[in-house]
């Protein structure tokens, strides 16, 4: 019987994400896993080609893989996106979309888990997990400017904030928090899911419920329900701003967290700083059939095309595809060589504080996992 072999989308990108991704490709192919690799068009010059930094052709490909791997893309603000695009592009209404926030409503891709541990030896050892919901949030993007009046008045019924009323609508702008209960409980069941397999203790929820009261008011509702279900994991309940402080001074006290789309995004930030900086961070973004594995770091302009990137946040990556594709052993063995590694600390790229190269530490790993 011959078994199918996964089809796993390529989506280098801009910057580094090609170069952490072709290291990562040398490290699967050593450690003897298979698969077919699809490659396909994301990035900058995409958008300033053809008007669209995720084209409709790359969409349709990957609606025959099994998952992709995303290295990153370089985006920048909408001045300079309009500026960049190309001359008979201009003035045809194009404006720029993340591809990577296309991808995740696109696929329904609602949890992004981000692993954040220290491998070295330093003073606070740090282990969490920052689950972040992806798909509504601050980051839904309904946003607005200028802020029709009618708007402000249907938010504002009782005029709490009647100096808006008298302000020019360009001179205001609007980006809307929104949380259902269905992505709430999507989104924490998960969490909650993910804990219990992987025997993690306590999950903490962090908010801000009692500033967002609606939104965040909401998630606490739901959340404590689904805790509920779960007697054997401790449940907390954090601030966002408190969370942040106690992150850094007492890490242990945190194990899976579960927050917000901005939320998540920061505190993740705030978890990978405290455990090796962007080269270490890998994440995943999961929804129920199809999920996006990629470093959390962006394109990195000032190192690209030096071959100097740290490719462990991306091959971290992909042991978390590896675990997804129920390769759980080469996943372990693979994190294991990473892990052997970056403890033996001889061959470190330049963010680390060596000057190995991405293709020698790629090779070190190689030699670690054999
Ligand atoms: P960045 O993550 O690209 O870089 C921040 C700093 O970390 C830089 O000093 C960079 O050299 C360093 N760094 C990042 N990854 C590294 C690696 N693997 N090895 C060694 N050093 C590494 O974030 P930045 O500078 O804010 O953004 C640069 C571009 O990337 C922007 O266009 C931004 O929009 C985009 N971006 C894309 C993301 C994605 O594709 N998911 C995420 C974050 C930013
Ligand atoms: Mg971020």
């Amino acid at each position: 019987m011959t078994t199918r072999l996964p089809r796993i989308a390529w989506l280098g990108g801009d910057g580094i994400g090609p170069e952490v991704l072709d290291a990562t490709r040398t490290v699967l192919d050593a450690i003897g896993f298979r698969a077919e690799y699809i490659p396909a068009d994301i990035g900058w010059k995409f958008w300033c080609e053809e008007g669209n930094p995720l084209p409709q052709r790359t969409l349709e490909v990957l609606r025959t893989t099994t998952c992709a791997m995303f290295g990153a893309i370089t985006s920048k603000p909408a001045t300079d996106a309009t500026r960049e695009l190309a001359p008979a592009l201009r003035e045809r209404g194009f404006t720029y979309s993340s591809p990577i926030v296309q991808l995740r409503r696109q696929f329904n891709l609602y949890a992004n888990i981000r692993p954040a541990r220290t491998f070295t030896s330093i003073p606070t050892p740090v282990d969490v997990i920052v689950v972040r919901e992806n798909t509504e949030g601050m980051y839904a993007g309904l946003e607005s400017r200028p802020t029709p009046p009618a708007l402000l008045a249907a938010l504002d019924p009782q005029r709490k904030l009647p100096h808006l009323r008298e302000m020019d609508p360009s001179d205001v702008a609007i980006s809307v928090r929104i949380s259902t209960r269905a992505a709430c409980e999507r989104i924490v069941t998960r969490v909650f899911e993910l804990a219990q397999s992987l025997g993690r203790r306590r999950v903490t929820l962090v908010e801000k419920a009692n500033v967002l009261r609606a939104t965040g008011g909401l998630m606490v509702e739901v959340a404590r329900a689904v805790a509920s279900r779960y007697p054997a994991i401790d449940f907390r309940e954090a601030h966002i701003d408190t969370a942040c402080m106690d992150l850094v001074r007492r890490p242990g006290e945190f194990d899976v967290i579960v927050a917000e789309n901005l939320f998540g995004d920061i505190l993740s930030d705030l978890a990978a700083g405290l455990t090796g900086g962007p080269g270490l961070a890998p994440s995943a973004n999961i929804g129920d059939n199809y999920a996006v594995f990629e470093p959390v770091h962006g394109s990195a302009p000032d190192i690209a095309g030096k071959g100097i990137a740290n490719p462990c946040a991306a091959l971290l990556s992909a042991t978390m595809m590896l675990d997804w594709l129920d390769h759980r052993e080469r996943a372990t063995a693979l994190r294991a060589a990473i892990t052997r590694v970056l403890e033996q600390g001889t061959i470190k790229t330049p963010d680390l504080g060596g000057n190995a190269t991405t293709k020698q530490m790629a090779s070190a790993i190689i030699a670690a996992a054999n």
